[in-house]
């Protein structure tokens, strides 16, 4: 980040919204005086059949345990109690498919659907403890089916339903979940997309599901396994609408969400109860000073995501929020249909990535323009670090100039907001997340581990255990404590992210220092890409790096050697594709890479490492850096002459 950037605007908080601002600034310094304190009280926002004995066990670092003693069920809280609480008729979800359809869900209507797929689950023979898989495009049922596996104990592992049968067969056999709950399909960019065939691939090479459920959304053709395969209508309409919640220990599991890591195996990280909803719902009403009678909330994510869990789901049901969920694509059946339905449904607040401004900054202000945007209030960005054209053409073509942005950090990992400003308290950097929320410490280090001082360049790294930290990878405690809690000890959680601290000491997230890209604000491993691609029988070996890219972020980019056996002609733009598509396949489309480069050989150090670095400089069309670690330099001459004019696209 240049210095310049930081001298461009700072904006206080609109002084209305400071002074009805749901956290002042006091919140910071009383959880600096009682950290563990502050966390019991946020914890009592909730409600639970029995206090905790301990707040916090951090006897056997780094495995936590939050409110200990506690039990409480998520889905009373996020349902059942603000129906006895008289709130049974305010809308949960006004949800709009892509194809225009849309349905309104109150709290009532909701808590009612819940509890029958509640009682399906348990006639099917689920129990507390199992694992669900849910492979779904974003309709109302994907929420029912997260909360009935809450409701009754069942661990959900919600697999985004652009991922491959592939991903998704290995992430079942990995969880060993004992049912999916799909749908035939779901509408993307004006035409519907198939779920269940993908399911069936995966399914066969399994063993450990039973059945597998499915909602009826396109009305495709779908196959049937008789005896394993069940319509959601014929299971769930039937069921009672009553159902008498248990309250769960406050470290039972709630979910496994994979995310890609250094190497090609995803990782399951698992998050439990009580922190988990303790830190989502305190973080989303404070970060975005919810007020649930008067806001309606978009996070315009998928609910595959952890950003859709977090804020489709645990935190706005929890606060009783009316939210938004919107199934499509932001320019089907036009580029306004998000600004259209901001403006039919009054939102208020609205919740984005960094990659999905810059495309509306390419499509042109004249599009957000034409509609009426004056319900917004507030704004929100996570994913990757948002640079400061687009905080600002943020600020001015969606927020009117009145918005303040929360630029968000935080990972799949640590479940909730780590890092944001708060809406009534901070004075706004564009491109900077700022400060850690009251209850979060966070530092940057230097590669030893010693803490920098204002004004330097590091690593990121968060002090004490927070409420919805991860607890571990699913099945693999080891590798838990590798990836996290080893480069700086035990107590020092590693993120993974490069970190500046600026002359104030405010935070600006400089991406990940790791074999980590970051598409689209997704998390996708080089090493996953390029065993991918040596997964086909005419490459023999592949090197990927993430390039920066003005509209994703970054864009991947690959170099393959092919096998001796293939030919010239056969290795030209036809084979692109097939490897493209063998990505997509293998992967998801998210994977595909944005280019594929064919070479003789790859920049490789004496010790046999792929120089990524080098990779990226020619991806990047950048001079290139130091080549005399490498075996043979004049590899890099060889790379550079293939060089195509253009990126192909995708
Ligand atoms: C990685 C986590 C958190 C939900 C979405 C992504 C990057 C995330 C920001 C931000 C700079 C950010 C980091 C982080 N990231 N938010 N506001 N500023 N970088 O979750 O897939 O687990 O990825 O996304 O690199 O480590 P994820």
């Amino acid at each position: 980040m240049s210095e310049s950037t930081q001298l461009e605007g700072r904006f206080p908080p609109p002084p209305e919204l400071a002074a009805e601002a749901n956290v002042k600034a006091d919140a910071y310094e009383e959880a600096a005086r009682d950290r563990l304190g502050f966390w019991e009280t946020q914890a009592r926002r909730l409600s639970w059949e029995k206090e905790w004995d301990r707040v916090l066990d951090w006897d056997k670092p780094p495995f936590a345990k939050w409110f200990v003693g506690g039990k409480l069920n998520v889905a009373y809280n996020c349902l059942d109690r603000h129906v006895e609480a008289g709130h049974g008729d305010r809308v949960a979800y006004h949800w709009e498919g892509e194809p225009g359809d849309t349905r309104t869900l109150t709290y009532g209507e909701l808590t009612q659907e819940v509890c029958r797929a509640a009682n399906a689950l348990l006639k099917l023979g689920v129990q507390a403890g199992d694992r669900v898989a849910i492979y779904m495009p974003m309709i109302p049922e994907t929420v029912i089916a997260m909360l009935a596996c809450a409701r009754i104990g069942a661990v959900h592992m919600v697999v985004f339903g652009g991922f491959s049968a592939d991903a998704l067969a290995s992430r079942i056999t990995d969880a060993g979940a004992v049912l999916v709950i799909t749908s035939d399909g779901g509408y993307r960019r004006g035409a519907p997309s198939a779920l269940k065939p993908a399911v069936d691939d995966a399914v066969s090479r399994t063993d450990s599901v039973r059945n597998v459920v499915v909602v009826k959304r396109t009305g495709q053709d779908v196959e049937w396994n008789e005896g394993r395969d069940l319509w959601w209508d014929d299971v769930v309409a039937r069921q009672s609408p009553e159902h008498t919640p248990e309250a769960f220990d406050a470290e039972h599991p709630l979910y496994i969400m994979y995310t890609s890591g250094t190497t090609a195996k995803p990782k399951g990280i698992l998050h439990t109860t009580g922190g988990y909803l303790t830190q989502v719902s305190w973080t989303h009403w404070a970060v975005f000073d919810l007020k649930p009678d008067r806001d309606v909330f978009w996070t315009a994510a998928d609910v595959g995501w952890v950003t859709g869990h977090s804020y489709i789901v645990y935190g706005p049901l929890s606060n009783r929020a009316t939210s938004v969920m919107y199934e499509g694509t932001p320019d089907t059946p036009h580029k306004g249909r998000w600004w259209d339905i901001i403006q039919r449904y009054k939102v208020s607040i609205l919740y984005t990535a960094p990659t999905t401004i810059r495309t509306f900054m390419k499509w042109g202000e004249d599009i957000p323009a034409e509609y009426d945007l004056s319900s917004l209030r507030l704004l929100g960005s996570v994913g990757e670090p948002i640079n400061p054209e687009a905080w600002l053409w943020y600020h001015k073509n969606i927020g009117g100039g009145r918005c303040p942005i929360m630029d968000t950090w935080w990972q799949t990992e640590t479940g909730a907001h780590m890092i944001t400003p708060l809406p009534g308290v901070t004075t706004l950097k564009p491109g900077s997340a700022q400060t850690p929320i009251p209850g979060v410490s966070a530092k940057v280090v230097d590669d030893e581990g010693n803490e920098l001082g204002d004004d330097s360049t590091g690593l990121l790294v968060l002090t004490e255990p927070w409420p919805s930290m991860l607890r571990t990878i699913w099945g693999d405690d080891d590798r838990y404590v590798d990836t996290y809690w080893s480069r700086f000890g035990k107590n020092v959680y590693f993120a993974g992210d490069g970190a500046k601290k600026d002359a104030d000491g405010d935070i600006w997230l400089l991406g990940r220092v790791d074999d980590v890209m970051n598409v689209s604000g997704h998390r996708i491993s080089t090493t996953e890409v390029e065993s991918a691609l040596v997964s086909h029988p005419t490459v023999a070996e592949a090197a990927v790096v993430g390039a920066s890219d003005p509209t994703t972020g970054q864009g991947i980019v690959a170099f393959v050697i092919l096998r001796g056996n293939v030919t010239e002609e056969q290795s030209g733009e036809e084979l692109v594709q097939t490897l493209r598509l063998h990505v997509r396949r293998e992967i998801g489309p998210i994977a595909s890479p944005r280019q594929i480069m064919v070479v003789q050989e790859l920049p490789k150090t004496r010790s046999g490492k792929i120089m990524r670095r080098l990779l990226r400089d020619v991806a990047e069309n950048r001079e290139l850096g130091d080549v005399t670690t490498l075996t043979d330099s004049s590899v890099m001459e060889l790379i550079s002459e293939k060089l195509p004019a253009a990126p192909s696209e995708d």
